[in-house]
Order: structure tokens, then C-alpha cells, then sequence
């Protein structure tokens, strides 16, 4: 059980870490705390009401922790804010509800195969709360007496403890003692020892202590000699994932696969035991399942045989709430020859309630960029805001978001701390977005390589493998024209 405890640290400490990234502007879904009503710019959130009033109605269901097996698709053209809205569900939640996220070409993996994959994540977004009562012994240590016999080998010992209330002296074995000599535990500490394990764990120094030495390390931590009995009871409760079970059961070193994240396939037997053990568990009061989320990114990846997994998954009595994200409209789902709705079976399509995004207004679109330019600590010229925002219009949130380091690169190159006008024009003849790139593609479609393998180079057609090096530097180097509607500082409008 320790090394359960020992994990569900570790998962602690991994939430901690943090890096301005696309979606590190996201605290959260941006709630009013009681009404559950979404504020228009909240939490790094902007605009996009309906479906974070709906994410909110989800979030509620997860909090509640009762309901399993449902599963939500948010759909919506790219760059909508899909992802970020499934990154503030996760910020909402406490560190005890396990969130996954996995995008869908994830699962296709030489190592695993796709249903243990999906298994997998299923069960990472499962969480069970163990709770343990231990009987532990806490107290100040007022001596340790340790006698070692001639010969070496038989020790023997005593230790005196104390509370503010009793004190006991302890007959101490070989293991004891050798534990309390490797946690150097002297006179003053203050100390746990669990009786089971027979684990000792220094508390403190007691404050009564506090004169005794004038040489103690800055580190030293005080505490309060216990109060009352010396054996108490307590209750230790670990929160780890139905994973994590799996792993730590599944093979002789499975702790250790845990960090290495090479668990391998696990047999099902394996599982079918940690069910019924937890089944156990449960009736006995010791256990309590979580269902945590899955979220699974760009889910039009994945294939038919997945979505019938996820199909079953959903109705088994221990499972996730998942929540998927695509972009796509009517099309072909995969390992199938029919088209369907975001590109998911009908039978799936059917199980679970979707949430729509839609394209942001100009406002929307200038709030989430300032506060992109925040996040990055980039200060932005109101005009210069005003014409990134026009491209966010014209292109996309993403690609406009994308200039904004880019012109302060530019910017800082003529040594000025404010990103201007001129600084976005120049990243933005600098960077294609996408339609530019196309039609840059289909105006000299000649010059790249085709399926065919044939590419024109000079004015001659050839075979891509043949063209010698020194002739395809002889393409002419083209310029990008910045189109009229933001070339020009007459016709731009930067009143907003
Ligand atoms: N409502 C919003 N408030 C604040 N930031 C947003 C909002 N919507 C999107 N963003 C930001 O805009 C960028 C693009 O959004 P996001 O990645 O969520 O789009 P998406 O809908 O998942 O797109 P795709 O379908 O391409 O995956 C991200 O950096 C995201 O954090
Ligand atoms: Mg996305």
C-alpha cells in the first residue's frame, strides 16, 4: 500500500508543472460560482457561451462523481476552442479526479494494441479511493536505550516515549532497532511508528527541545508533543487510478513500469481479479470508485473497431466519462466505406450528447489574442492589436495567435519592447497562413513534386529522383504580396 501512497504523490507532483503553452491561458471554464453561468471573459475564456454552458452542465455531472459511462462530443470547426474548453473541465476539477487526455492517433501503437490502448486510457481515468486504517504509535522519545551484545550479532533495546499525558517504555527487537538507528531518531524527536509495517517516520523535534542544541541545521522542524493516548488509529486515504492497480499487479517489476511507461499488454485475467478484489473492497467500506474523464482529442482518428470498443466500454459498471473532440463535418468513418456525422458511427453518435462551438466575432477574437499576448508576456500597440485581429478574421484565431510571438521576434530585432503595426505586417509576409499556402501551391503546383513523382524544374519535366541537386536551386525565389485588404494603411480600419 505504500507504494500506492508513494504514487498518488508522484501524480501530485506532475500536476505542478507548468509551460506557457497553447492552452496555459486556460484556468478554468470561467463560471459565475453560483448560477454555473459563464462570464463573457473569465478564467482565459472568451465568448463561445453556449457550449461552455453546456461544459459546465457536464463538469457538474463529473463533480457529482455518481455517474458513469456518459459520453459528450464537442464539435465544432477548427480552432473554435474544442480542446481549450476540455483543458478548463480539467483545470475545474481537483487533483483527486483523474482527467486523461489522449488524442485519437494515439491509440495506434506498434507496442499495444488498439483496444488495450483504449483499455488503457479507460482505466487511467478511473479513479478508486483506498481508504486505510492503521494503528500507530506517536509520540516524543524521551530515551533509546540500545545494548549490543560482545559478539555483534543480538541486539537488544528499549525505547521510552511519551505523550503530554502517559509515557510507555517499549521493548525493542532487531528490526526495530536497526529502524530507529537508520532514521537516527535520538531523544526530543518526535516520531510515528506504524505497527503493522513497523515504519518509523520522524514527525519533528518537540519544541521542549528547542534550547537543547545550539548547532541544529535551519531545517529543523518543531512540533507539539502529542496530546492523549500513544497508540491511536488513523485513517490514510490514497487516490490512485485503476491503471495504476493494474500496472503494480501485473508483473514482477510492474512498480517500476509505471514510470517507465512501458507496462506492455495486460492479460485480462488480470483485470478480472482487480474488478472483483475492488468489488470487494467496496462492500467492505474500504473502497471508493471515482469515475475521472477521459478526454479524447481529435477522435475522427480513431477506427471502427475502437468506436465499438468504446461502445461497450461505456456500458461496463466501472467506467470514465469521456468526452471527445473533432473538427470534421460529414465524413468517412475510419475502417468503414460510409460517411457519417463528424466522421462517428451512428450507434456511437447515439450514445452520447454533443456540444457545438462556432465561429468567434472580431471581439471575441481581439479578447482572446490580448489575452494570448499576456500570456506571453508580449506588449501589443492597440493598432497593431487591431490588425492581428483582422487576420484572426481573415485566417484563423491560431494562425493570428502564431504571430504574435513571431512579431515580437521582429520587434525586438529594432530593439523596442512594443510589438507594432509594421513588426505584424512584416511576420505576416513573412508566414503563409493556410489559404495563401494553397493557393502559393496551386499557382506553381508545376515545380513541386507530384504523386507521380514528376516535378517541372527549368521549364523541363522530370522524375523527382532523377533532378540532380545543383538544378533545383535554379527556382526562382518568389516574393508573398501582402493581399490589399491589410496591406495598406488607408483602407485598415484600426478604429476598434
Ligand atoms: N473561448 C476561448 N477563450 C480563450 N482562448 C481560446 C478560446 N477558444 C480558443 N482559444 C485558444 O485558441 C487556440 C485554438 O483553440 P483550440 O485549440 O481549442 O481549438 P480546437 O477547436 O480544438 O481546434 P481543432 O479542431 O483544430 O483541434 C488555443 O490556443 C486556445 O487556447
Ligand atoms: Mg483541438
Amino acid at each position: 500500500m505504500n507504494s500506492l501512497a508513494s504514487i498518488a504523490q508522484n501524480n501530485k507532483d506532475q500536476k505542478a508543472v507548468s509551460l506557457i503553452a497553447a492552452h496555459s491561458h486556460i484556468s478554468g471554464l470561467g463560471l459565475e460560482t453560483d448560477s454555473l453561468e459563464p462570464r463573457q471573459s473569465s478564467q482565459g475564456m472568451v465568448g463561445q457561451v453556449k457550449a461552455r454552458k453546456a461544459a459546465a452542465v457536464v463538469l457538474e455531472m463529473i463533480k457529482e462523481g455518481r455517474i458513469a459511462g456518459r459520453a459528450a462530443l464537442i464539435a465544432g470547426p477548427p480552432s473554435t476552442g474544442k480542446t481549450a474548453i476540455a483543458m478548463g473541465i480539467a483545470q475545474s476539477l481537483g487533483v483527486d479526479v483523474p482527467f486523461t487526455t489522449v488524442a485519437g492517433s494515439e491509440i495506434f501503437s506498434l507496442e499495444l494494441s488498439k483496444t488495450e490502448a483504449l483499455s488503457q486510457a479507460f482505466r487511467k481515468s478511473i479513479g478508486i479511493r483506498i481508504k486505510e486504517e492503521t494503528e500507530i504509535i506517536e509520540g516524543e522519545v524521551v530515551e533509546v536505550q540500545i545494548d549490543r551484545s560482545v559478539t555483534g550479532g543480538h541486539k537488544q533495546g528499549k525505547l521510552t516515549i511519551k505523550t503530554t499525558d502517559m509515557e510507555t517504555i517499549y521493548e525493542l527487537g532487531t528490526k526495530m532497532i536497526d529502524a530507529l538507528s537508520k532514521e537516527k531518531v535520538t531523544a526530543g524527536d518526535v516520531i510515528s511508528i506504524d505497527k503493522a509495517s513497523g515504519k518509523i517516520s520522524k514527525l519533528g523535534r518537540s519544541y521542549t527541545r528547542a534550547r537543547d542544541y545550539d548547532a541544529m541545521g535551519a531545517d529543523t522542524k518543531f512540533v507539539q508533543c502529542p496530546e492523549g493516548e500513544l497508540q491511536k488509529r488513523k485513517e490514510a486515504v490514497h487516490m490512485v487510478s485503476l491503471h495504476e492497480i493494474d500496472v503494480i499487479n501485473s508483473r514482477s517489476q510492474g512498480f517500476m513500469a509505471l514510470f517507465s511507461g512501458d507496462t506492455g499488454e495486460i492479460r485480462s485475467e488480470v483485470r478480472d481479479q482487480i474488478n472483483q478484489k475492488i468489488g470487494e473492497w467496496r462492500e467492505e467500506g474500504k473502497a471508493e470508485i471515482c469515475p475521472g474523464v477521459l478526454f479524447i482529442d481529435e477522435v475522427h482518428m480513431l477506427d471502427i473497431e475502437c468506436f465499438s470498443y468504446i461502445n461497450r466500454a461505456l456500458e461496463e459498471e466501472m467506467a470514465p466519462i469521456v468526452i471527445m473532440a473533432t473538427n470534421r463535418g460529414v465524413s468517412r468513418t475510419r475502417g468503414t466505406n460510409y460517411r457519417s456525422p463528424h466522421g462517428l458511427p451512428i450507434d456511437l453518435l447515439d450514445r452520447v450528447i454533443i456540444i457545438s462551438t462556432s465561429a468567434y466575432s472580431a471581439d471575441e477574437i481581439k479578447q482572446i489574442l490580448s489575452i494570448r499576448a499576456q500570456e506571453e508576456e508580449i506588449e501589443v500597440s492597440a493598432d497593431a492589436l487591431a490588425i492581428l485581429t483582422k487576420i484572426g478574421q481573415e485566417t484563423s484565431l491560431r494562425y493570428a495567435a502564431n504571430l504574435i510571438s513571431v512579431s515580437n521576434l521582429i520587434s525586438q530585432k529594432r530593439k523596442s519592447d512594443i510589438v507594432d503595426i509594421a513588426d505584424v505586417k512584416r511576420s505576416y509576409s513573412l508566414f503563409l497562413d493556410s489559404d495563401r499556402s494553397v493557393q502559393y501551391l496551386s499557382d506553381n503546383s508545376a515545380q513541386y513534386i507530384n504523386d507521380a513523382g514528376v516535378a517541372t524544374l527549368g521549364g523541363v519535366e522530370r522524375l523527382a529522383t532523377l533532378v540532380p541537386a545543383s538544378e533545383t536551386e535554379a527556382v526562382s525565389e518568389t516574393t508573398v504580396a501582402v493581399p490589399n485588404s491589410i496591406s495598406t494603411e488607408e483602407s485598415m480600419d484600426v478604429s476598434a
